[in-house]
C-alpha cells in the first residue's frame, strides 16, 4: 500500500528526514516512535503529498506521490483518512458540518445515509451529545475523537493517524486504540 524509499526532507540548512524507508504491506498496522521533532508528522505529511521530499520515493498503492499533479494528488487522498496532530477541525463549522464535509466530497450517499453515517461515527467516538456543537465548544480530547471520527468516516483504504492518543486520559485512549485496530 505504502512503499517508501530512501527520502530526504530539509528545510533550509536543517535535515529533518534523511535515507528513510518505510514499507507498508496492505491490511498491516504500523507504529512509527521517535522524540520530539524527529520527523514523524512530516513523514506522514509528505506520504499525503503535503510537503514534498527533496529526494526519493513515495509510492502509495502503486503511484509515485513526489511530483505528482494536484488534481491527480486530489484523486489519491481520497483513499487516505488523516487524523492530524492538532485535530484541524473546521472551526466554523459545527461538529455535525464537519463530519459532513468529507462524505460530501467523496458525494456517494444519499441525504438520508449521510445523516446516518455521521450519527453511526458519532457514536462510535462516543461524542453524539456534541453533535450540534462548535469545535470551540469542546475539549481537546473531544476534538480529537471528532477528528478520528472524520478520518474514518468515508472508510478510506489508508488511515494515517497522528499522535491519536496523545492528551487523552488512559480509558479514553485504550478506547481509541480499540477503535483504530
Ligand atoms: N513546514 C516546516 N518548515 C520548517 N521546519 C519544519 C516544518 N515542519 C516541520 N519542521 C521541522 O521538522 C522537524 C520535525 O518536525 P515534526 O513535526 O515532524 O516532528 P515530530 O516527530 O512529529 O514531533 P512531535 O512528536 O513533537 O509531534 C522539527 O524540527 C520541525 O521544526
Ligand atoms: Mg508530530
Amino acid at each position: 500500500m505504502i512503499d517508501i524509499k530512501d527520502i530526504f526532507v530539509r528545510f533550509e540548512d536543517h535535515v529533518v528526514l534523511s535515507g528513510v524507508s518505510l514499507h507498508v504491506p496492505k491490511g498491516s498496522a504500523v507504529v512509527i516512535l521517535g522524540r520530539s521533532g524527529v520527523g514523524k508528522s512530516v513523514l506522514l505529511k509528505s506520504i499525503v503529498g503535503l510537503l514534498t521530499p527533496q529526494r526519493g520515493s513515495i509510492r502509495v498503492m502503486g503511484q509515485e506521490v513526489i511530483g505528482m499533479k494536484p488534481s491527480q494528488l486530489n484523486k489519491l487522498r481520497k483513499h487516505f483518512g488523516y487524523v492530524f496532530q492538532y485535530s484541524a477541525l473546521f472551526d466554523s463549522m459545527t461538529v455535525r458540518e464537519n463530519l459532513e464535509f468529507p462524505l460530501r466530497r467523496h458525494a456517494y450517499l444519499s441525504e438520508e445515509g449521510i445523516t446516518a453515517r455521521v450519527e453511526e461515527q458519532l457514536k462510535l467516538v462516543d461524542l453524539v451529545d456534541a453533535i450540534d456543537k462548535m469545535p470551540s465548544e469542546l475539549s481537546g480530547g473531544m476534538k480529537k475523537r471528532v477528528g478520528l471520527a472524520r478520518a474514518i468516516i468515508t472508510r478510506p483504504d489508508i488511515v494515517l493517524y497522528d499522535e491519536p492518543t496523545a492528551g487523552l486520559d488512559p480509558v479514553t485512549a485504550r478506547e481509541i486504540s480499540k477503535l483504530i485496530r
